[in-house]
């Protein structure tokens, strides 16, 4: 098996136990089937890549850990349905107690680094999965002010509503937690969202949610004067690749520009000729290096790596925000060179 291979090596997770969470979400409590255990070290805002077996034939989606990796709780997912959806009406029609999933290694960057900043996290529907993270990490181990705004249709639909009422309880100095009811409050539009979305100074604002809930939050709190580098964003979507399957043969030009990269992987340092209409994922592939990917289409964050040099233009970016960007981060999957030189990192 080559090196590439080895990335594709795909665990199992059992599942311990369904909490019906609401009418529509369930919670999955995960236990590792096979491979090693250590492969459930996950930061707080990561997500797990599941082979769903869906009715006509299996399909692979990404769900957040609701869990915070300095809890008791076994890793934990939370699915909620989409409306004719195929995996996630699957998982809370099927999953049981015993159920086998193959998936991913933990991946995703929508993980807070400044824990000291007061956090105004803002969640719509199934998007308090990886809020949900944050939040019971944040409360745990860390000290920082915590404003949790949390949209749904109604509150019938509200998930974790009794342990977010005990948290608030809990932690009445460190702990706001406020919702938006579209049954009462009508359609979460951004003018409307304003008075909703108010953020101390310094905040670091986290959202999760619908595409339009997250465009009108995120065009409220810039209203608010929210600096948009505090501004991180975690986008829910179907892949359409299928990560599990072997990779096709990345295709590297022979006839392009090229230029020469520095890459840390692994403690690891190689240096690599990249042509430059080439990414670099493909790249590294070819060289039989284990880069990490999950979607390669620019979706997942899961192939992620900071630029300390030079400049990369990206085909395609649905998930790094402008704060990712600002510190260099990059997506491998769709990364072209255009400079002589580059310096990168795996380090996400
Ligand atoms: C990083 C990440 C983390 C995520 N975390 C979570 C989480 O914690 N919890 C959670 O519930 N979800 C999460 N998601 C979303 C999840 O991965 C799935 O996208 C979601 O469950 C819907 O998948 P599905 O197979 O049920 O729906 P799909 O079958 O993919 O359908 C989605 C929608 O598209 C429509 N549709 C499907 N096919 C077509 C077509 N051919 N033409 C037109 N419309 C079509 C369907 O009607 C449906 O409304 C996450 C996604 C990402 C990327
Ligand atoms: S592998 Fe998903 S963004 Fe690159």
């Amino acid at each position: 098996m080559s090196a590439t291979d080895l990335h594709r090596l795909a665990y199992q997770v059992k599942v311990r136990d369904v909490i019906q969470e609401t009418a529509d979400a369930v919670s999955l409590t995960l236990d590792a089937a096979t491979g090693p255990t250590a492969s459930f070290d996950y930061r707080p805002g990561q997500f797990l890549t599941l082979r769903v077996p869906c009715q006509d034939g299996p399909l692979t989606r990404c769900y957040s850990l609701s869990s915070s990796p300095h809890s008791d709780t076994p890793p934990t997912i939370t699915v909620k349905r989409v409306p004719d959806g195929r995996a996630s009406n699957w998982i809370c029609d099927n999953a049981s107690p015993g159920s086998v999933f193959d998936v991913l290694l933990p991946s995703g960057g929508f993980v807070p680094r400044d824990w000291s900043a007061p956090f105004l996290l803002v969640a719509g529907g199934s998007g308090i999965t990886p809020i949900m993270s944050i939040l019971r990490t944040a409360l745990a181990i860390h000290d920082n002010p915590i404003t949790l705004a949390y949209a749904n249709r109604d509150a019938a639909s509200v998930i974790f509503t009794r342990e977010l009422d005990a948290l608030a309880r809990d932690h009445p100095d460190r702990l706001t937690v406020t919702h938006w009811l579209e049954s009462e409050s009508g359609r979460p539009t951004a003018a409307a969202l304003r008075s909703w979305l108010t953020a101390a100074p310094r905040s670091h604002a986290y959202l999760c949610g619908p595409a339009p809930f997250m465009a009108a939050a995120r065009t409220a709190l810039e209203a608010n004067g929210l600096d948009a580098a505090h501004l991180h964003a975690e986008v829910f979507t179907s892949l359409t690749t299928d990560p599990f399957s072997a990779a096709p043969a990345p295709v590297i030009s022979e006839s392009a520009t090229t230029a020469t990269a520095t890459v840390e992987l692994d403690d690891e340092t190689h240096s690599i000729t990249w042509p430059d209409d080439t990414v670099l994922l493909d790249v590294l592939l070819a060289e039989g290096l284990d880069a990490p990917y999950v979607c390669r289409e620019g979706t997942c964050g899961g192939c992620a790596f900071t630029l300390r040099r030079g400049e990369v233009h990206m085909r395609e970016n649905h998930t790094l925000d402008q704060h990712d960007l600002a510190r260099g981060t990059r997506l491998a999957c769709q990364s072209e060179p255009r400079s002589d030189t580059l310096d990168i990192v795996f380090d996400q």
